[in-house]
């Protein structure tokens, strides 16, 4: 295989995590928008934060949120077939690490989300846990991402 026919994969791959950056993003802002509400603090009138929109925030929240597990896969997918079809083996850098880490995490993310309820306060602080965490997996692959891809430029 010659190495520049596996650039649009990695430009693929580039794109779609500056998507999961910022479906990440809007996850923080709606999930901090829900967490005000339901304490009853005030949310600017901008927002529309009361009782009534916060089913609303959930559903975006909701559907941001398996986007954002879904661009994890494709890119936990591309990174293997690509890794596969050109070296034939996977573990040539601790992007691998990196990559595995991310997919984990999201993983724990959503899961921990479709248990959140009234009986168990501390999954919500699972899923914020994990989440905050998650930023540093997210600065974590994209660095080394960015650094092995550096190998297949022109
Ligand atoms: C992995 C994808 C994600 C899914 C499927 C998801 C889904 C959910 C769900 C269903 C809730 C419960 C809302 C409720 O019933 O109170 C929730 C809460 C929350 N999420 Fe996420 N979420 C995801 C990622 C994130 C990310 C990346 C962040 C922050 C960077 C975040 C921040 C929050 C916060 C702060 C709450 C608490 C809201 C409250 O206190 O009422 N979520 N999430
Ligand atoms: C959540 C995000 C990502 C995940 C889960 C992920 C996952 C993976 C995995 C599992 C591999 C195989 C690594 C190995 O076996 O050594 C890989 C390889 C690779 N990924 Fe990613 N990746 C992500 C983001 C990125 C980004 C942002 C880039 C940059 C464009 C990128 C570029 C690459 C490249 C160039 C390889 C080939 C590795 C090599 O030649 O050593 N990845 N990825």
């Amino acid at each position: 295989m010659h190495l520049p026919s596996f650039l649009w994969l990695w430009k693929i791959a580039a794109w779609s995590m500056g998507l999961s950056i910022v479906a990440y993003l809007f996850l923080a802002v709606t999930g901090f928008w829900m967490w005000r509400v339901r304490n009853g603090e005030d949310v600017p009138d901008f927002w529309l934060g009361n009782w009534d929109t916060l089913r609303v925030w959930r559903s975006l929240h909701y559907t941001i949120g398996i986007s954002m597990v879904s661009l994890v896969l494709l890119l936990l997918a591309i990174g293997i077939v690509g890794t596969l079809g050109h070296f034939g083996s996977l573990g040539h850098s601790s992007h691998l690490w990196a990559g595995l880490a991310v997919v984990g995490l999201v993983f724990i993310s959503a899961f921990s989300a479709t248990q959140i309820n009234s009986q168990r306060p501390w999954v919500r602080t699972l899923h914020i846990t994990v989440n905050i965490i998650l930023f540093f997996g997210f600065t974590w692959v994209s660095l080394t991402g960015w650094s092995v891809v550096q190998k297949y430029l022109p």
